[in-house]
């Protein structure tokens, strides 16, 4: 199959870190062992638009496993990993057009070339690719999309907002599955993956110890609660920012700080957006930070950190360590911004570690088998993940973590249903 990879010699050390994540991906693997002899999805068609990363290299081997026919792009610019990418195409056989470091014109002629495929099921995670199938089938641009789609999937909590919003407007043709709102997802994968690998990032980064420094974390949903808690147990004293006012006294009696922006702004060694929201950090802010802040994003897009103001406030900038550019201000302080301002659990690290992205991805896996066994008879809106998969997902966790848990009794179940008195 025709492939865009920056590097095919890289395949055997892509090969070799795939099976890495895999060793660490149980439920997917189970699942993988379960529909690989029944392949059910022999003669479909899936293009997945996701980081590609070791443990999107499991999904995609889980994929190929059950009979798909599967072409594949990166979602950010900066977060493919080149190693697996070459992998996927040299030993998988898979169609895949990604790089790390694309520019804007590649990232989308990438996912251009993707779906090329004409897919029965999309995978995507920020919504780009579902964004550029529906251009084409509402234009006929690249006059690739014959049809017929059965449905996608949708990674991540900016992507679903965007689908959401799509279909309020009336735009969305095809159903899609929210795996962002799996419990099994959101609750862990955003929570202590992210958590975990941003600040993974920063420490490649920088390697500035964390203990003793003022760390701002601007959002506090799934992914800013897990870095908040995760930089306080290393050490940080954690400022939050928020715009909502139940997520700000949640954090605020979580034992943080909660301030504007503008109040933390001087206060700040390091500086982490997670809101999925626009200019979270501009102009006034960055004038006001302390010599040597440190910015960082964990949010989908590159917009949270003002990178157009970043630039109006400076005299220039130069690289001073791998993924990090110092800024140097016209006051005469210099900010640190880590990968850009993308992700940069993926930016400057691995992304999640392979133990959540098990259960992301055993999410993405069931819904594209259940898309495809639909053969288009999904109504065009936006679905949750069924409650039965999410429970199925976390007991299968659970036991191969060797975990029991309690089971309830008949009694119990009818005391839980009813509304029989406590004595
Ligand atoms: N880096 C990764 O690997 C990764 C993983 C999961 C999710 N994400 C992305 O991270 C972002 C957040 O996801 P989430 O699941 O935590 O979402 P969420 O909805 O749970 O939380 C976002 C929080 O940000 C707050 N917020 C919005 N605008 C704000 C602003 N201007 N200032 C301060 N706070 C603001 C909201 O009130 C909310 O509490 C999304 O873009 C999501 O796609 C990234």
């Amino acid at each position: 199959m025709e492939y865009r990879v920056k590097d095919l010699s890289l395949a055997k050390e892509g090969e070799r870190r795939i099976d890495w994540a895999e060793a660490h991906m149980p439920v997917l693997v189970a699942l993988r062992k379960k529909y690989g002899e029944t392949k059910p999805l022999k003669g479909i068609r899936v293009t997945g638009c996701l980081h590609v990363t070791k443990e999107t290299g499991v999904l995609v081997r889980t994929l190929k496993a059950a009979g798909a026919e599967i072409t594949w792009c990166g979602c950010n610019p900066l977060s493919t990993q080149d190693d697996v990418a070459a992998s996927l195409a040299k030993h998988e056989g898979i169609g895949v057009f990604a790089s790390r470091g694309v520019s804007t014109k590649e990232y989308y002629d990438d996912i251009h070339s993707a779906m090329k495929l004409n897919p029965h099921v999309t995978i995507d995670d920020g919504a780009d690719l579902t964004v550029e199938m529906h251009k084409a089938m509402e234009k006929g641009r690249d006059g690739d999309i014959a049809g017929p789609v059965y449905g996608g999937t949708e990674e991540t909590t900016t992507g679903v907002i965007r689908l959401r919003a799509m279909q309020k407007a009336g735009r969305l043709l095809y159903p899609i599955i929210s795996v962002n709102d799996a419990e099994t997802k959101h609750d862990f994968d955003n929570v202590y993956g992210t958590g975990q690998s941003a600040l993974d990032g920063i420490i490649r980064a920088t390697n500035v110890l964390l203990s003793g420094k003022s760390v701002v974390v601007a959002g506090y949903g799934h992914v800013g609660k897990g870095i908040a808690r995760r930089a306080a147990g290393l050490g940080a004293n954690v400022t939050v920012t928020e715009v909502e006012p139940i997520a700000a006294l949640k954090a605020k009696l979580d034992g943080y700080s909660v301030a504007t922006m503008n109040e933390a702004a001087s206060v700040g060694d390091i500086f982490i957006t997670t809101t999925g929201c626009k200019d979270v950090i501009v102009s006034d802010d960055i004038a006001n930070m302390k010599d040597g802040a440190i910015l960082a994003n964990a949010g989908h897009f590159n917009v949270e950190i003002s990178i157009p103001d970043l630039e109006k406030q400076s005299t220039g900038h130069k690289e001073v360590n791998q993924h990090t550019m110092q800024y140097d201000l016209k006051n005469g302080s210099r900010v640190y911004l880590i990968g850009e301002g993308r992700l940069v659990n993926l930016a400057a690290a691995e992304g999640h570690p392979s133990e959540v992205m098990d259960m992301s991805f055993a999410n993405q896996f069931l819904a594209v088998l259940k898309l495809a066994a639909s053969k288009g008879t999904m109504k065009p809106i936006v679905y949750d993940i069924d409650k039965a998969q999410d429970q199925d997902i976390a007991m299968a966790k659970l036991q191969s973590m060797g975990v029991a848990i309690d089971v309830l009794t008949p009694e119990q179940q009818t005391y839980l249903e009813g509304f029989a008195e406590g004595t």
